[in-house]
């Protein structure tokens, strides 16, 4: 099972990446996820990332295509892998078919802008395992701390009002053409494209996944 999670920042990729690697078993490969321990760790590339990603730009593709090629020849993605914030632009969508990474499904969250707005104040990490929650639509069972090492929840540099708008920018011009482009594969019949509705409750875009994957 190889799968492309779509969609803008803030839509539930990340929160629905928890299901779907339970489910199938499958690792969750999030480019967002892996500069941000580049960066905790101050290797080269975290320092290079560092300051694109706090002002809402994208990390260049060539650092990013390398990143990924290099994730998904470890020996725990040859059952199957869930992108998760890959591919962001089509070059890096062209990258994966010259480089023979074919996918089963891309799934699409669909959800207006305006509430991505409101739901990333409320946003809070599990750094270490990239859980996330949601201080009214997700909590965790104590206040502040990840659910299962009690650790404390963090909040992302990057998730301010401002900040917010400008991914929603960069995404609207440079991910959302990959809806043509994924759509244009499906019907060639290259993969399944789904859409969802993003805007239902955490657990009825779960359930919905479930039914439609099967
Ligand atoms: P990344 O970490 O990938 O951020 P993103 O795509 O902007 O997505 P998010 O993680 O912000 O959102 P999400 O869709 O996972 O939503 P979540 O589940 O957390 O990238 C960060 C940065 O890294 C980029 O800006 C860029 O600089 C760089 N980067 C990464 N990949 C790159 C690439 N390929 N190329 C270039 N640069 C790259 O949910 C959000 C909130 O809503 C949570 O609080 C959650 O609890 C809540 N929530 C989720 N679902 C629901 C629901 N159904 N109802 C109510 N609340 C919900």
């Amino acid at each position: 099972m190889r799968i492309i999670l779509l969609g803008a920042p803030g839509a539930g990729k990340g929160t629905q990446a928890q299901f779907l690697m339970n489910k199938f078993g499958i690792p969750q490969i999030s480019t967002g996820d892996m500069l941000r321990a580049a960066i905790k760790a101050g290797t080269e590339l975290g320092k290079k990332a560092k300051e694109v990603m706090d002002a809402g730009q994208l990390v260049s593709d060539e650092l990013i295509i390398g990143l990924v090629k290099e994730r998904i020849a470890q020996d725990d993605c040859k059952g199957g892998f869930l992108l998760d914030g890959f591919p962001r632009t089509i070059p890096q969508a062209d990258a994966m078919k010259e480089n023979g990474i074919d996918v089963d499904y891309v799934i699409e969250f669909d959800v207006p802008d305006q509430v991505i707005v409101d739901r990333m104040g409320g946003r809070r990490v599990h750094p270490a395992s990239g859980r996330v929650y949601h201080v009214v639509y997700n909590p965790p069972q104590v206040e502040g701390k990840d659910n299962e090492t009690g650790e404390d929840l963090v909040i992302r540099p990057d998730d301010e009002e401002a900040t917010v708008r400008k991914r929603l920018g960069i995404y609207h011009e440079q991910t959302k053409p990959l809806v043509d482009y994924y759509q244009a594969e499906a019907s060639a019949g290259n993969c399944t494209y789904l859409t969802l509705d993003g805007t239902q409750a955490v657990d009825a875009v779960s359930a919905t996944l479930a039914e439609k994957l099967g």
